[in-house]
């Protein structure tokens, strides 16, 4: 196909064209425009797999849509901590894509778990930026791999289902830039995607899908972000302030009423024809990228994507207890009771925009059967139903004892019908539902070895049953390979390695937002702040169920020689993170009988960042496979943007030079070596204006002497000995210089300070 030459066709399209360009075709496609060869071009969910409809579009999940891989959704992709993994599965949903002729897909979704109840939890990886950057890059990494665009969502603070067409999150800078754009940043930067998806809410007031601050200044501007974005499905409130703030392309079509307002606002003159080439021109090149010679589309590979499918949920299953080395199960069992409907009937996905039409489906219990072999009584037994999740059935119950008796183990298949989480509503609980409770409760009193299953798209509270389980296995929401991935860790052909990407925390009322979720008069306040997920645990020193990064395994990891250089900084930047300020290394070791997958997790602390900071913050992490007795060493070089915190103030990045804890270990919980380094770095200045205070002042690279100059030779006499007192300067520090009159007369005031940021403004001009 002849290329497509965006800066030609701008030239020959009419506005009316242009406009049209602007909104999509139906629910799936771009438009086309005959007259100039412009085809249209198809975009398809989401994150875990291929939803291609055919027919009639819908974007709640309840159309039909041609069989594709279900992969393991995103919840249980976050707990894999592997990127390459992750970079696989996106490589076989593009290559999926290319096969069904789909351009760009949409996904992944990467926003932060800010509570467990949110209720499209499972489409995301992880409370933490760096977790979801870094494996939200690689899924798109995968995509693009294929010449299929992928599409970063939900761009940006969308962390709740509750009103999410209108909901304003109101969110401070710092937490913004450290916590809700980190991972959208590290994706941008690092993977380049085709597009961004803005969310449905509002930020601080302004809809997503109007935020020239979200859509132009951070994301291309600062970011250098060079694709399209798109509006999340009816996200345009109003399409010519959209236009203005960067949006591209609105989907699905709005039957012509958006590029009409738009045409309309460019000729009555209230918009510029320049926004309009600008977004026009994007969408061209979205198509020409889409029609660019990528390589022949392979035919699908159904079987290998199955088996990778069941590989990659393998990765993800996190082991969070094992009392007695219950797991993996002891070869030569010959009798084992299977518990809980979820064993026949697995739940694998989630409801709503994602849910794919799987290729096939692999259960728990056909798997068991068949591993097992004929030598191995299994005895099955419902339990309870999924359908009313609530409702006790005393037979089903029955036959839940009945199995467990005399069972030399249970495997109990619990978790959340698929009622319980979805997109477009929120949870009310973190709990299982009380009748599989009831389920375990009589199963347990007739057996004392009891192994859980959870099959869950967002955290459920363990708290309260976890007692009654020997041992416990995540398996999350596994993709259609999920059930015969469980039975892989069961019998111990897989050796767990996920750890989670998300606390489980003891109780809803410990969580982070649970003052503030999800908001009243479409409203909610990010009230916690920066101090979401582990974050908040850690500050507040709460116990939790389950630690962010936890997971066990059947073999057993040493850590040995924690080597911490520190970089004088002064290098040219590495990359977009700045200058190379650390190197970090240490020797992990498989201690235990069995090859194992150990996730090597690093944590760093600012010492002498003013409090309420961090106590810890993920700052890499590194999968490695290791066979019984062998070791490896794992590095991780550390740069600027590691080390550094958003100022408000100075609106950017500010590393407070100082020590930093470097500590490494298996869990946010389970730090097994650290110490303390010192970085020298210059001190960040602060800008300085007519309310900085007086320790401001004094903190200032250059207004610090200026302010001595001022105090030494004032009108009242030297007031320099003042500062030999240090209660005296800790006192005055907050008080804005201008306000000192009051105290110290002439010395001090308004035109002092004006002499003063006059003097500093001419010491910094470019000319000086
Ligand atoms: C969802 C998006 C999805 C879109 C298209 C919206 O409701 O929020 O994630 O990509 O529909 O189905």
């Amino acid at each position: 196909m002849r290329p497509l030459d965006p800066a030609a066709l701008l030239a020959e399209l009419t506005l009316e064209e242009k406009t049209s360009l602007l909104s999509g075709s139906g629910f799936w496609h771009t438009r086309a425009i005959d007259r100039l060869g412009i085809p249209s071009i198809m975009v398809s969910d989401g994150p875990h797999g291929l939803r291609k409809q055919p027919g009639p579009g819908d974007h709640v999940g309840s159309g039909e849509s041609v069989p594709a891989t279900c992969f393991p959704p995103a919840a249980a992709l976050g707990s894999s901590f592997d990127a390459d993994l992750v970079r696989r599965v996106g490589a076989a949903i593009g290559a999926e894509a290319r096969a069904q002729g789909v351009a760009v897909v949409l996904g992944p979704g990467i926003n932060i778990k800010r509570t467990p109840l949110c209720g499209r939890n499972f489409e995301y990886l992880s409370e933490d930026p760096l977790v979801s950057g870094v494996l939200g890059a690689a899924l798109v990494a995968g995509i693009q791999s294929q010449g299929v665009g992928a599409s970063l969502k939900h761009f940006a603070a969308n962390n709740q289902e509750t009103d999410r067409l209108r909901v304003s999150a109101v969110v401070d800078e710092r937490t913004l830039r450290e916590i809700y754009l980190a991972g959208f940043e590290r994706v941008v930067r690092t993977a380049a995607p085709w597009t961004v998806m803005c969310s449905y809410n509002r930020i601080n007031g302004v809809y997503a899908s109007q935020d020239r601050w979200l859509l132009t200044e951070v994301l291309r501007d600062e970011w250098g972000f060079d694709g399209l974005v798109v509006s999340d499905w009816g996200a345009v409130d109003d399409p010519v302030a959209a236009v203005a703030a960067g949006l591209d392309l609105e989907m699905p079509s709005s039957q012509g009423a958006g590029p009409r307002r738009i045409l309309e606002a460019v000729e009555s003159g209230a918009s510029s024809a320049a926004v309009v080439d600008l977004a026009t021109e994007r969408v061209l090149r979205l198509v020409g990228r889409a029609l660019a010679d990528n390589g022949p589309a392979g035919a699908p590979d159904d079987a290998g994507h199955h088996a990778l499918a069941r590989e990659v949920a393998g990765q993800c299953v996190v082991l969070l207890k094992n009392d007695g080395d219950l797991l993996p199960l002891a070869p030569g069992l010959g009798h084992v009771a299977v518990v809980g409907e979820f064993a026949r009937s697995p739940r694998f996905q989630g409801a709503g925009s994602s849910k794919v039409t799987p290729t096939r489906v692999d259960d728990a219990l056909r798997t068991l059967l068949a591993r097992l072999g004929d030598g191995v009584q299994v005895d099955f037994a419902a339990g309870f139903g999924v359908d009313d999740p609530e409702a006790d059935d005393a037979a089903l119950l029955a036959g839940a004892v009945e199995a467990a008796t005399g069972a030399e183990v249970v495997l109990a298949f619990l978790g959340l019908p698929a009622s319980f989480e979805s997109e477009g509503f929120d949870r009310e609980h973190m709990d299982l539902p009380s009748q599989q409770l009831r389920v375990l409760d009589a199963v347990r009193a007739v057996n004392d070895r009891v192994v859980v299953v959870l099959a869950n798209g967002s955290v459920v509270a363990t708290a309260e049953w976890e007692d009654r389980a020997d041992a416990i296995l995540e398996g999350w929401l596994g993709g259609q390979a999920g059930g015969a991935a469980i039975v892989d860790v069961l019998v111990g052909d897989v050796n767990p390695s996920g750890r989670l990407a998300e606390t489980i925390p003891l109780r809803l009322s410990d969580t982070p937002a649970f003052a503030n979720f999800p908001g009243a008069d479409s409203q909610v306040v990010y009230g916690e702040r920066i101090f979401v997920g582990y974050r908040h645990y850690d500050l507040v020193d709460r116990p939790v169920s389950f630690p962010f990064g936890h997971g066990l395994s059947y073999t057993t990891f040493g850590y040995t020689e924690l080597q911490v250089s520190v970089v004088d900084g002064s290098d040219a930047s590495v990359d977009w993170r700045g200058a190379e300020r650390m190197r970090v290394s240490v020797r992990v070791t498989n201690t235990g009988d069995r090859a194992g997958k150990e996730v090597v997790q690093l944590y760093v602390a600012a010492l002498d960042t003013a409090p309420p900071r961090p106590v810890r913050e993920l700052r890499g992490f590194e999968k490695v496979a290791l066979d019984p007795g062998a070791s490896v060493e794992v590095s991780f070089v550390l740069c600027d943007r590691d080390l550094s915190r958003w100022s408000t103030r100075a609106h950017g990045w500010v590393l407070d030079p100082g020590s930093f804890e470097v500590a490494v270990g298996a869990s946010s919980r389970d730090i097994r070596l650290a110490t303390t380094v010192a970085v020298e770095a210059p001190r960040t200045a602060l800008p300085l204006d007519r309310s900085s205070t007086f320790g401001e002042w004094l903190d200032h690279p250059v207004g610090h002497d200026m302010l001595i100059e001022a105090l030494r030779t004032g009108p009242g006499g030297d007031l320099t000995p003042l500062l030999a007192d240090a209660e005296t300067v800790k006192m005055l520090s907050s008080f804005p210089l201008t306000r000192l009159a009051t105290m110290m007369g002439d010395a001090m005031g308004d035109a002092l300070v004006d002499r003063l940021l006059g003097r500093l403004a001419a010491r910094q001009s470019p000319d000086a």
